[in-house]
Order: C-alpha cells, then structure tokens, then sequence
C-alpha cells in the first residue's frame, strides 16, 4: 500500500486539489467500510500526501451519513501523520466577513447522530480533548495563510467552531443561542473527524472558510445552499494555495504534536484482558 505523510480533507466546495502531480487513486477499505470517495494519492510541495472529498466528489453524502470512522482510518491506514481539513462555515460573529478565514482552536457539539470514536466493543478509552486541534499544526495553516497576503480576506487565527447535526441550517433561536455561547462560525462536519483524529493520534488542524452569517444578521440574507457554494468557489483559489503552503512548511519542518502520543494515559480496559 503506498504512504502519505498530509492527509487533505476538502469539505463543500473543494472536491480536488489542482496542485497535485504523480496522481493514484486509491480505495481503501477498513473496518468502517470505505471512506467517502477513493483517496487521491500524489505529491504537493514535495510532500506525499492523500486528498479526501469529504462529502465524496459527487457531494452524495449528508453530514449525519458521512463514514468518518472510514475516513480517518484510511488516513491511518496510508501512514497519515497530521490532516489539514478545509471546511465551508457560516459566521456567528460580525467581524467573521464572508470570505475571511478562521483557524478554530476550540469546538462545541452539538452533533446527535454521530458515532465519533473508535472505542467501544470491550475497549474502554478516553482521549483528553481539552485541545482538540493541533495548536503546531494550527499555527503553521495560520502562518501559511498570512504569508499568502489575500487581498480584501481577514485572518482569524483562533475561534470555537460550533458542529451541529444538520442538514437544515439552525433557527435563528439557535443561532442567537450560539452567538451568546461565544461561538465564532458553524459547520457540521469537523467535531467528529477532530475526535477520531485525535484517538488516531493524528495531528488535525482545520481551515474553516466563511461563507454567509447564517441566519442571525439584521442586514444579510439567511443562508442558503447557493450563498454557501457561490463564496466557496470564490475563496477556493485560497484555499488551495493555503493548503499547498501549509503542506510545504510541514513537509520542510516536521513536528512531533501532543496529539502523535493522544493515546498514552487514554486507554482504561486493561489490554492483556479484552474479551474473547
Ligand atoms: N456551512 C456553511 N454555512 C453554514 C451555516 N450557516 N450553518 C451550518 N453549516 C454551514
């Protein structure tokens, strides 16, 4: 089986990366079944690394239906050692414009439908999740994004990223709800791949892109599917080259994360006495 070093999760809006050369595709089965798509294989800023559609490259899956365990296993499985996902989100804060990028550091779920660890089946583990993004791995996307000088696009270098289950936007209760919990944007994918990636021991950091301010805002539209892909592929040109960039500075300067060793001091059953 080949290897990669990046793993690359595109979310709405980003089904390829146009930089990659030496391209293989690969489907990867696992004990999840396959992930989303098959996974692209190829070489970027001279790192191997695996691209992933998240929501496959015909955008066929809702996110309550997406095989995450599948995905970050497969990531595993291809020797992945740190994951850079991009995600379209809605903002929950005036200064988030559409468009402007947020590296989150913090989450809030509030997912329902969701099965986000591997654990379970006579295997008891709890994952500290206190951090649950790669603070290295964040500050080299933050970095490589500043070094791109974007025109007319704000940098936020931290944020919460509220997950919710969807596939309906929130209310605007919910939204107003949110807001008051100090959450900066709102997607429905990212919670669950950080979690598996972190009981992986993963590096996962995630480059949310601002595509609307949801429902709250006096004086914009609601969201709407169109809104969300219209911005998307405006800010997709950005979104390659940040991931191209931030691949190259990881490839150049490889780190051992916190998240490499999640494991140790995790995992409560006794492994000498797993069930039969
Ligand atoms: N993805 C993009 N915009 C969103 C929003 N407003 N709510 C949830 N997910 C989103």
């Amino acid at each position: 089986m080949m290897q990669a070093e990046i793993g690359i999760i595109g979310g709405s809006g980003l089904y390829r990366m146009e930089a990659l050369q030496d391209v293989e595709e690969v489907q990867v089965n696992t004990p999840f079944g396959f992930p989303s798509d098959a996974l692209i294989l190829g070489t970027l800023s001279g790192a191997k690394v695996a691209f992933l559609a998240r929501h496959g490259r015909y955008h066929h899956f809702l996110p309550s239906e997406l095989p995450f365990r599948a995905n970050i296993y497969a990531m595993k499985k291809l020797g992945v050692k740190y994951i850079i996902s991009a995600s379209a989100v809605g903002s929950l804060q005036e200064e988030v414009k559409p468009l402007d990028l947020v590296v989150p550091d913090q989450f809030i779920d509030r997912t329902r439908n969701r099965i986000s660890t591997f654990f379970g089946e006579g295997i008891v583990a709890h994952i500290g999740f206190g951090n649950p993004v790669c603070s290295q791995l964040a500050t080299v996307l933050g970095d490589a994004i500043a070094s791109l000088d974007l025109p007319d696009v704000t940098l936020h270098r931290n944020g919460t990223y509220l997950c919710m289950e969807g596939p309906a936007f929130s209310t605007k209760a919910e939204s107003e709800v949110y807001r008051s919990w100090g959450a900066t944007v709102i997607g429905m994918t990212n919670l669950p791949e950080a979690k598996l990636a972190k009981e992986a021991e993963i590096a996962y950091a995630t480059l949310a892109l601002a595509t609307d301010y949801d429902c709250w805002h006096p004086e914009h539209a609601s969201v709407t599917v169109e809104m969300v892909i219209d911005n998307l592929h405006k800010n997709a040109v950005h979104a390659q080259q940040a991931i191209q960039e931030t691949v190259r500075r990881v490839h150049e300067n490889p780190f051992v994360s916190k998240s490499h060793s999640a494991l140790k001091n995790a995992i409560l059953t006794p492994l000498d006495r797993v069930p039969p």
